[in-house]
């Protein structure tokens, strides 16, 4: 198969940046994705805090898709949505989630695993307020992933929902962030001929991070 000419297969690409060994990860997980995190926003990695989440129903059906890290303290990974949608129905099914950051300018990726569970009101409201007034009327005016007939629905909703509220703009309940509290975290960094790094943490029953090296 070729795209612009160019076949698929023929894509490839040798990561030579830098090298992961386990020293260097530390102990404390969330203190080296810290530093991760910080590196790739150095490097200027275009929406360094883009992550895929990937939910699955009760079924086990799987479902990924993009949302955005906007907090982490040392209980796990916050993210913001519409509780109705897609991923906030597989949670309610199923906690068991995934993360993965791809910061391509590094050639590193971070894969996450753990539960997902809503954060309190008040640290919805203290985001949600933060937000600019149109992202807050646009909470209210989208049914996230239902389906609608047109795009002349989410702007009616809108121009009803800006006379509505005027500057005071309140959370709707359905809208608010979950917290992945993590289980495990693997840092991969890409080497040369595909023999990458991977180190991984993985909690202990008792609460304890346990550091391990995966073959790539
Ligand atoms: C760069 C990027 C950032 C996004 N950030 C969010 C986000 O933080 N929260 C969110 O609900 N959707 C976000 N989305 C949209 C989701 O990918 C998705 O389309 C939407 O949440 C509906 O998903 P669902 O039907 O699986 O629930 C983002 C999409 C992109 C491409």
């Amino acid at each position: 198969m070729s795209l612009s000419g160019k076949h698929i297969a023929d894509i490839r690409k040798d990561y030579q940046l830098a090298v992961l060994d386990e020293q260097v990860a530390g102990d404390n997980p969330f203190a080296f994705f810290h530093k991760w995190f910080e590196d790739a926003r150095n490097a200027d990695a275009e929406e360094v805090n883009a992550m895929t989440l990937a939910t699955a129903n009760a079924a086990g059906k799987p479902h990924a898709r993009i949302v955005l890290l906007k907090g982490l303290d040392d209980k796990g990974f916050v993210f913001f949505t519409n509780y109705n949608s897609e991923k906030g129905k597989d949670i309610t099914e199923n906690p068991y989630v995934s993360l993965v950051f791809f910061w391509k300018e590094l050639e590193r990726q971070v894969c996450i695993e753990g539960t997902a569970e809503k954060i309190s009101e008040a640290e919805s409201d203290e985001y949600f307020l933060s937000r600019p007034a149109g992202s807050r009327i646009g909470a209210w005016s989208s049914p996230q992933s239902t389906v609608i007939d047109s795009r002349d629905i989410l702007e009616e909703n809108y121009n009803k929902y800006t006379a509505q509220f005027g500057d005071n703009i309140p959370r709707p309940t359905h809208w608010g962030g979950y917290r992945i509290i993590p289980t495990s975290i693997e840092f991969w960094q890409g080497r040369s001929s595909r023999m990458h790094d991977r180190i991984i943490f993985t909690q202990n029953a008792d609460g304890a991070w346990q550091k391990s090296r995966l073959a790539p």
